[in-house]
């Protein structure tokens, strides 16, 4: 964890959407914090956590968005952002807006959250990763509550926009 008073090289912008209660806000605390809350109320319009971290030898400022769940894309202008984080396998439409919309160089990451809870599992593995692997979008199964792949998905999130 690098300290917020290190030069930035670089400012990333990531935006998280999906389903209202799929853990966006959670997951993104774990990253932004290491915290985890068990009563954590719906998002209400846009917020945002930042965290500063080095990918390779550079300081990336990770300035993530948690969106509410809603049933289009935010309406965060789209230069405004370098990645995106769709969760829930509900919204496959999400992707095909995006890439018509977003630029080109946009870096597209699919998570499936809640991973703790194998027993209530949505999605089986094998669908979501051909889905992913059909509209080449990076795919994780994480758990917020856990901490399991967050890390991971971000940091892969990160090094591919950089
Ligand atoms: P909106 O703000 O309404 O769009 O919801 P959200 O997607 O931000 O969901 P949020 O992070 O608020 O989490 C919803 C509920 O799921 C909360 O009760 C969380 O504690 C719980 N939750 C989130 N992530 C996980 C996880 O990885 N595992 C488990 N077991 N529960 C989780």
């Amino acid at each position: 964890r690098n300290n917020d008073n290190e030069k930035v090289d670089y400012v990333y912008k990531v935006v998280v959407i999906g389903d209202s209660a799929v853990g966006k806000t959670q997951v993104l605390s774990r990253f932004a914090r290491n915290e985890f809350c068990f009563d954590s109320k719906s998002t209400i319009g846009v917020e945002f956590q930042t965290r500063t971290l080095r990918v390779w030898s550079k300081v990336i400022k990770a300035q993530i968005w948690g969106t509410a769940g809603q049933e289009s894309l935010p309406f965060i202008a789209q230069e405004d952002y370098n990645s995106m984080l769709p969760f829930s396998f509900g919204h496959q439409r999400w992707v095909e807006e995006l890439r018509a919309h977003a630029d080109n160089s946009i870096v597209i990451a699919l998570i499936g959250n809640k991973a703790d809870l194998e027993e209530k599992r949505a999605v089986p593995s094998e669908d979501a990763m051909e889905f992913a692997e059909d509209q080449n979008l990076y795919f994780f199964e994480t758990s917020a509550l856990t901490g399991d792949n967050v890390e991971a998905a971000f940091n892969k999130l990160l090094e591919e926009i950089y």
